[in-house]
Formats: structure tokens, C-alpha cells, sequence
């Protein structure tokens, strides 16, 4: 696993979504999930590990790569559960016929996208009826908050006005390096993606905050010993207002009716 930050990313996503799919669907069912940007695969693997059968989307070459070569460490079990395909999570509809998912995810992705209806409309119809999309975006609602607590007023003052992500001077392990500067990805805001939901018909059923303690982490901050600890404040503080309203991250999850 990465950084601290990319711990409790996964860490916290991994326990949302497993009280999302636990709540929807039979015990032991065999899910079929569609992970778009699936990356180097955390949770793709991860719900293949559990059982389930999944498709991971991903458009850039040497992400597969690495997805690939992560799944080639697995037993030919699981193996054969994954299946990886390199195109743009916007042409879904020319590889899968619709409602050919029980659970699709798209997480770390929508900030990339200049226009993410199109997309999120083509990812609602990979549902079937009841299926769930799991959304993970930046959080357009809080993007002061950061630069702020990190004392860059300036690029605080700017956040409120924009819908652009400004990452702020975050420092290094040792100190007064900025390591995150010049990224230029959208954020989202709950209310424009709760609209999009209802409007393509998988409507928000529940929301969560995503690193509400933790985002101001330096790049290189170790894991800590009490590790178990801190998720636990983070995930009671990714369901609980007014913490999750200004997390870093929002987990949208709606149900396709
Ligand atoms: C921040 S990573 C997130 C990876 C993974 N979903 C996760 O949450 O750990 C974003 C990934 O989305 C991929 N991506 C961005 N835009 C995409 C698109 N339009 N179609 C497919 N993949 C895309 C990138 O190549 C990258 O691997």
C-alpha cells in the first residue's frame, strides 16, 4: 500500500462499500462489479479476493501493466475471476451490454474528466435493476479547508471560487519542500452529483466522507502504530455530519431503480 493518506483512502472506501453491498444484496452472492480507472487495482482485487467477479476498465497503458502484474501474484482462482480492459471509461457501452453489473466503481476518476455526465450516464445504464455505483470524487464543497488548516491563504482564498482542485504547499517528511504543486484535476460538489444521479437514473442512497483527519498528511507520513485507531475516527467521522461534509473526499453511492 502507499502513503498514509492512500491507506485510509482504500482502508475507508473498502469498509464503506462492504456496508453498501451487505446491505443490498443476498450473503454470498457472486456480484458482478465493473471498476472504471480501476488503477493499480486495490479494490478490484480486493472484491475478487472475496469472491466476486470483476471487470476493471483502465485507459492508460502502464496502469494495466501494473494491474496486470499485481494480478499475476495471485492464485489462479482469483486469477481467472479478474478480467482487465484498456479503453476509456466513457466507451463502456461498446464493450458490456447494459445492466450487465451488479456494482459498478468509479474512484479517483471523475477529476479527470472535463464533463462527467456523459460518463456517469454510460456507467448507470452498465447497471442492472437494484445495482449500485460507488462514486469516489474530490470534494468541491471543502476545498478551502486544507490549504487553510495548512495556513496557504492564498490558495484558500482562491478554493472558495472554483471548482478547480488547488493543492496546496504540502511539505515533505523533512520538512519545507512542496511536493504537490501544478496538479490540475476538477473537484465535484454533493448537490450538482446528486442531481446527475436522479437524472440518469441512479439516484443518491447514501453519501460519505472520505480523509476527514488525515488529508493534510505530509507525502511521506509513516503509518502510524495505532493505525487501527485512526480508521476507526475517520470512518465514525465519514458518517457522521457535519465531519463528512468537509472531508477530502466525498463516496457517493447510488441505486440504480
Ligand atoms: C487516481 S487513479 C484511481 C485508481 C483507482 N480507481 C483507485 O481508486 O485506487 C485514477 C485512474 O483513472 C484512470 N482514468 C482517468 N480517466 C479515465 C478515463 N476516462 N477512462 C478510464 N480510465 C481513466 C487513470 O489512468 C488512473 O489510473
Amino acid at each position: 500500500m502507499g502513503g498514509l493518506r492512500d491507506v485510509v483512502r482504500q482502508e475507508l472506501v473498502a469498509r464503506q462499500l462492504d456496508e453498501q453491498i451487505a446491505g443490498r444484496f443476498p450473503v454470498g452472492k457472486r456480484l458482478r462489479v465493473l471498476d472504471v480507472g480501476m488503477g493499480q487495482g486495490t479494490q478490484a482485487l480486493r472484491l475478487a479476493r472475496a469472491g466476486h467477479q470483476v471487470t476493471g476498465v483502465e485507459r492508460d497503458a502502464t496502469m494495466i501493466s501494473a494491474a496486470r502484474a499485481r494480478l499475476a501474484g495471485e492464485p489462479e482462482g482469483i486469477r481467472e475471476r479478474v478480467r482487465l480492459v484498456q479503453s476509456d471509461g466513457r466507451d463502456t457501452g461498446v464493450h458490456f451490454l447494459p445492466g450487465s453489473f451488479d456494482v459498478v466503481l468509479c474512484h479517483g476518476v471523475l477529476m479527470y474528466v472535463d464533463e462527467p455526465d456523459p460518463l456517469l450516464a454510460g456507467l448507470a445504464r452498465m447497471l442492472a435493476p437494484g445495482g449500485l455505483l460507488s462514486l469516489l470524487v474530490r470534494n468541491g464543497d471543502a476545498l478551502a479547508l486544507r490549504p487553510g488548516l495548512a495556513g496557504d491563504w492564498e490558495t484558500a482564498l482562491a478554493a472558495f471560487d472554483t471548482s478547480a482542485y488547488l493543492p496546496h504547499s504540502r511539505t515533505d517528511s523533512n520538512g519545507g519542500t512542496p511536493t504537490r504543486l501544478g496538479l490540475d484535476v476538477r473537484a465535484d460538489r454533493l448537490s450538482d452529483l446528486t442531481a446527475t444521479l436522479a437524472g440518469i437514473g441512479a439516484p443518491l442512497h447514501t453519501w460519505y466522507g472520505v480523509r476527514v483527519c488525515t488529508d493534510t498528511a505530509a507525502d511521506g507520513a509513516e503509518i502510524p502504530e495505532d493505525l487501527e485507531t485512526l480508521l476507526a475516527v475517520e470512518e465514525r467521522a465519514g458518517k457522521t455530519d457535519p465531519y463528512r461534509g468537509v472531508a477530502a473526499l466525498l463516496h457517493l453511492c447510488g441505486v440504480r431503480g
